[in-house]
């Protein structure tokens, strides 16, 4: 359904009331229940994939991987959240000048309230789940706003933790336009917290969001520095893997090949091999490559393509498409003055800069408004140490393609990209604040003093 600016009232004004009962459930109790929707959401993972093939056009394979990383997560974010909100900090005062120990300061950690969650078309069930477990075991409610393409996938996933027997109210799903519910939502004086993947919009949100605490991940230009001395078949390996999983729709999609001049020929060479080998279609038939997920998407990748063209870009394959089907192209020899060395495509669209020194690829790198991931390959890891601690990126791959997972690894943007870590601790983090309560002795107690 497109839910009204009044249907959003109502299920924040529900999630107010659901969550003031939640954080008064014991955190074991909070952590069975996240155990037990973890299962269910595991075992409808046929057709909860299923809708994925259908709404964002994910290969088969990788739909059903989607959902059980997701009950993975959800399990996960139990037991971490078992370990890190069971415990709490003592403070003594006498480690402050001027202070005797009279002052125990006792802090932990509380819920901040409602959050409202806001994922992307490419995972609307993972990075879904990644802002739903964290909100619930830390005592928040949560209201999801599911991208259109995949919002079918995110009721299901939604109907699962109501199956696990989650209190009333306490996750809500609200489908429909963004132009009418999106600033109202996110905007909405029942939100305590906001945590958006998506694309800029982010950058408006953030202007526009109260005084809420952020998590944002707004994409990225992922590079992907080569040294002379990489094993070129790893490589090219992670070039096709990195760069055209998903039709090249991820955050953390290889979007820049920098590589050094002396071997741009034989990884050109060996990529080319490899996307000869891709299958293009329907994402029922499992093809590598799919249609992309609308046709605004597939308009804007190919004027990024043609500019590259006019201004001389040497492409590797043909430029093909059939309406949002796009086949997978490497462009070669891009320059910094064609739009794709600097935007991101989100599509089947690789360019290639060719550099004659790592301080020019890292200055490529660096240059960009974004900075989500970057990886580098090279067999001497000193190199690639440094390297890594020169890029300005949230994080750095040493010898393969960026990515987020493990999903408890941390995860942020600098710049453009992002505010804020997640990764299952991050998040849990993020979405409580430390509350203290501070015993005053009449005198100084000193332990076994
Ligand atoms: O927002 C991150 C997403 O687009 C990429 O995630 O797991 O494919 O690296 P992943």
């Amino acid at each position: 359904p497109a839910c009204t600016q009044e249907e959003v009232n109502k299920v924040m004004d529900a999630a107010k009331v659901a969550q003031k009962a939640w954080a008064r459930t014991p955190l074991w109790k909070r952590a069975e229940l996240l155990h037990k929707a973890a299962a269910i959401l595991k075992e409808h993972k046929t057709p909860i994939a299923e809708c994925l093939v259908k709404e964002i056009a994910k290969p088969a394979k990788d739909a059903v991987s989607e959902v059980v990383r997701s009950g993975d997560l959800v399990s996960y974010t139990a037991e971490e959240g078992v370990r890190i909100l069971g415990e709490g900090k003592l403070l003594v005062s006498d480690s402050f000048p001027g202070n005797e120990r009279n002052k125990y300061c006792l802090s932990s950690k509380v819920p901040l309230g409602v959050v409202l969650a806001i994922p992307p078309f490419n995972y609307p069930v993972n990075l879904a789940v990644s802002k739903i477990g964290p909100a619930l075991i830390a005592g928040n409610s949560l209201v999801l706003k599911p991208p259109t393409q995949g919002a079918v996938a995110a009721l299901h996933m939604v109907h699962c933790f109501h199956l696990a027997g989650f209190p009333k109210g306490l996750i809500s799903c609200v489908t429909g336009k963004g132009s009418e519910i999106g600033d109202f939502l996110t905007m909405h004086p029942g939100v305590n917290c906001i945590s958006f993947t998506g694309g800029d919009t982010g950058i408006a949100i953030s202007k526009k969001a109260g005084m809420v605490p952020l998590q944002m991940e707004l994409g990225g230009k992922d590079a992907c520095i080569v040294l002379e001395d990489a094993d070129l078949d790893l490589v090219a390996a992670n070039i096709v893997k990195g760069g055209f999983s998903y039709s090249g729709q991820r955050c953390t999609a290889v979007k820049v090949v920098l590589i050094m001049e002396a071997v741009a020929d034989t990884v050109v060479e060996k990529v080319n091999a490899k996307l000869a080998k891709l299958k293009v279609g329907p994402p029922e038939d499992d093809s590598d490559i799919t249609p992309v997920v609308t046709e605004s998407s597939a308009n804007f990748i190919e004027g990024l393509v043609m500019d590259a063209k006019e201004k001389g870009a040497t492409f590797c394959q043909e430029y093909r498409r059939e309406g949002n089907l796009i086949w997978p192209l490497l462009l070669d020899h891009v320059r910094p003055d064609m739009r794709i060395a600097w935007e991101e495509p989100f599509g089947p669209v690789l360019p290639v800069i060719r550099i004659n020194s790592v301080e020019e690829g890292i200055h490529h790198c660096n240059a960009s408004n974004f900075g989500l991931q970057g990886c580098v390959f090279t067999r001497d890891i000193n190199k690639a140490i440094m390297i890594s601690d020169a890029m300005e990126s949230g994080t750095v791959q040493i010898n393969s393609a960026p990515a987020r997972g493990p999903d408890h690894f941390p995860f942020q943007g600098l710049k453009d990209s992002g505010i804020g870590s997640q990764g299952i601790t991050n998040s849990i983090n993020m979405m409580t604040k430390v509350k203290s309560t501070v015993i005053n002795l009449p005198s100084p107690s000193y332990t076994m003093g």
